[in-house]
Order: structure tokens, then C-alpha cells, then sequence
């Protein structure tokens, strides 16, 4: 296991398209997973996407908590003491499921420091293949749906900002104690 090094922002390999996984079988993968989320962990991140760590494959990590709705009961789903869960996702696709949005704070690991408040579909539909090789066909909505479409983002090469509406809600976290925008209130209030 190794922590690995995070692009940050600017680097060329966030902008890019990053290549679908073709052989999940790859003992190559599973190690490089296994660096992902001592890197993720290390770092006190909540996602990592493989090209965050300079590689441009379609992979991504999170953790969220189990009652933000769990993909599916198996190994790949670690569950630690804090009632998060661990998804691990190959060649992820999201397709979004009605109109509605919602806003949300978000940050990214590639982006220290900053916080900015991001609209995002609600509800969408997601396939994948897990690292067991099963594969996914599930609708999930609200912040786990918020969670999937930021890190699928960073494989098309996309970074939280550039789904931003109004960069004037583009914050550093230490910033935030003078109190939220009241246009940011008014956002989070729709949801
Ligand atoms: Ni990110």
C-alpha cells in the first residue's frame, strides 16, 4: 500500500477523458484501489477519482454514510465503525432521471482549501461494474447522487467549479466562519 501523490488543479491530467477500464481482472487494479483509499483516508477525503492520482482510467472511491443509500451488500462495501460505507466503482455511467436539482457545498481533494456551492441533479441512474466483477443498475438520488456525479465528473475531465452557476460562491473553508452568502441561503433553502 502507498499514499499517493493528488493533482491538483491545473494539472493537464484532470482536463482530460479518462479511458474505460477493459480488463477488471488486472492484478494491477486492485492494488492501485487499495492505494486509492489510503490515499482518500490519508488525505480525509470523502471521493478520489483514479485521474486525481495521475491516472486517466474510469474508476472512482467514496465513502458515504449507509443511510445515504448503499449500493449493494457486499465485500467491496466496507462498513468502518462510523457507519460509512466504501463504494468502489469501474467504468461508472451516470444518466441524470427527471429535471430536478438541488444545491450543495461541495470540495475536492484537487482543490484544497475551497468550498463551493454546486447545483446537481437529484436523482439519477447509475451503472457500473464492481472490483467482484458484478454489475450495477441502480437509481439513487440526494447526496449520494450529488457524491456520484462529482467524482464521474473528474473522469470527463471536469472539476466542481466549472459546474458552479455564480463563482461568487467560490469560497476558502476558513472564510466561511464570516457567515454564508445570503444568495447561498436562498439556494441551499430550494433544495
Ligand atoms: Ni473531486
Amino acid at each position: 500500500m502507498a499514499i499517493l501523490k493528488i493533482a491538483r488543479m491545473g494539472h493537464p491530467i484532470l482536463s482530460q477523458i479518462s479511458t474505460v477500464i477493459t480488463d477488471i481482472t488486472d492484478y494491477k487494479l486492485n492494488s492501485l484501489i487499495d492505494d486509492m483509499v489510503e490515499t482518500m483516508n490519508d488525505a480525509g477525503g470523502a471521493g478520489l477519482a483514479a485521474p486525481q492520482i495521475h491516472m486517466p482510467i474510469r474508476l472512482v472511491i467514496y465513502r458515504i454514510k449507509l443511510d445515504k443509500g448503499l449500493i449493494c451488500d457486499n465485500d467491496d462495501n466496507i462498513i468502518d465503525n462510523d457507519n460509512m460505507a466504501l463504494h468502489i466503482l469501474i467504468n461508472p455511467i451516470i444518466t441524470p432521471i427527471g429535471d430536478d436539482i438541488s444545491y450543495d457545498w461541495e470540495g475536492c481533494l484537487s482543490i484544497p482549501d475551497l468550498t463551493g456551492l454546486v447545483a446537481r441533479y437529484e436523482n439519477i441512474n447509475l451503472t457500473a461494474i464492481m472490483p467482484n466483477g458484478d454489475n450495477i443498475n441502480i437509481n439513487v438520488s440526494g447526496f449520494h447522487a450529488r457524491v456520484l456525479q462529482h467524482e464521474c465528473d473528474h473522469l470527463d475531465g471536469i472539476l466542481y467549479p466549472q459546474r458552479m452557476d455564480d463563482l461568487s460562491l467560490l469560497m476558502f473553508n476558513d472564510q466561511m466562519r464570516h457567515g454564508i452568502p445570503d444568495k447561498a441561503k436562498l439556494l441551499l433553502q430550494t433544495n
